[in-house]
């Protein structure tokens, strides 16, 4: 990251949080190509980021006093952007990023000038049963509360939770499905799909105080059609191996039962919770009233499709990231 930008016309003092983290690099990309003036607050140094005309300051986020002197420095911003997440989704660190350094965040914008909070949250709060989920929802509470405009984006599954079997197929093995492979289905986004509506959030007036669910283009996908696309893109027949939902019940009562003593084994079960409920909750807008998940009623946006970057992590011209929460 590089010096930090002037402001003009149209520009605003953005905070940024989480910039480090898959959608956070790609928010940051999308603020400074709209010429705002990006700080991001990072735990460590950064440069990994690349993200030139940003700038970084590192800052405990867990320390409202490090916020302030550290991150704040008695300037005054504008805006105030997270895509900070915790990188376990284990209880004790949801409820320590997700909502305790949000809020901290929160209060220190409000009192250096910030009047608007773009939030990026997760389509999955719609139906929460993890620890994580909980405490998401309830740090959305606390900003639609703040009376600040906010806008919370709520994106169905990224490109990086849906390739974690791609270098498993290379290796010749089947491709994994819980059940026959369409028991849940999404709309996936791209990174810089994703980074641009976050950053067209500051200006676009119809998404103020609101909450956003958001896909990606075109029709809703299943892990079969998933796996059936890599085996097509690397020619071969497709394999599937079938793993039943029970599978992971008896995985999370054992591990459940054990962690009432042994905690890194409850930390495992919360894991395998967070596994199950991706193996049969669909990344999708449910309808409140049929409890079904709807895919037609799952707002798209952006250009970039998920098969065209399988093709593309093929061919060798992009790498897969793994997700923190990939299930395989
Ligand atoms: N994966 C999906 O398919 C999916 C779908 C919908 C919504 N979401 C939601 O989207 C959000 C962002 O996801 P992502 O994949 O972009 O996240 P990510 O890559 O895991 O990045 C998390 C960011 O938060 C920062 N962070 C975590 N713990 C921290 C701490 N203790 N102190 C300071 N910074 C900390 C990380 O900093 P470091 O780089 O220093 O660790 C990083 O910048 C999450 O809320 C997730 O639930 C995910």
């Amino acid at each position: 990251m590089t010096a930090e930008r002037s402001e003009g016309a149209g520009q605003r003092r953005v905070l940024v949080l989480g910039a480090t983290g898959t959608i956070g690099r790609a928010t940051v990309r999308a603020l400074v190509s709209r010429g705002h003036a990006v700080v991001c607050l990072v735990r460590r140094p950064a440069g990994t980021a690349g993200v030139a005309g940003a700038t970084e300051r590192i800052v405990d986020l867990a320390d409202p006093l490090s916020l302030a002197r550290d991150g704040i420095r008695g300037e005054r911003f504008d805006v105030l952007v997270s895509c900070l997440a915790s990188r376990t989704g284990l209880p004790d660190d949801a409820w320590a990023i997700d909502y305790g350094a949000q809020v901290h965040a929160l209060h220190a914008g409000r009192a250096a000038g910030v009047t608007q909070v773009v939030l990026l949250s997760a389509i999955c709060v719609q139906k929460p049963s993890l620890a994580f989920q909980h405490a998401k929802l309830a740090f959305e509470a606390v900003l639609i509360a703040s009376g600040l405009d906010y806008t919370i984006v709520r994106p169905t599954a990224f490109f990086k939770s849906l390739s974690g079997q791609i270098d498993r197929l290379k290796r010749g093995k089947p491709f994994l499905v819980f059940g026959d492979g369409t028991l849940t289905a999404c709309k996936p986004i791209s990174d810089d799909d994703l980074g641009r509506y976050l950053a067209d959030c500051l200006d676009d007036r119809e998404r103020r105080n609101r909450v956003l669910p958001i896909g990606g283009p075109g029709e809703a996908i299943t892990p079969k059609a998933q796996g059936e696309r890599l085996f097509a893109l690397l020619g071969r027949e497709p394999r599937f191996t079938h793993v039943p939902v029970r599978l992971l019940d008896v995985i999370v009562t054992v591990l459940a039962t054990i962690g009432r003593w042994v905690p890194a084994l409850a930390a495992k079960a919360e894991l395998a919770r967070i596994g199950r409920y991706y193996a049969t909750e669909s990344m999708l807008v449910l309808d409140p009233v049929t409890g079904r998940y709807d895919a037609q009623a799952t707002p798209s946006t952006g250009s970039e499709t998920l098969f065209d970057y399988y093709a593309r992590v093929i061919r060798g011209e992009a790498a897969a990231e793994r997700g923190d929460h990939a299930v395989f």
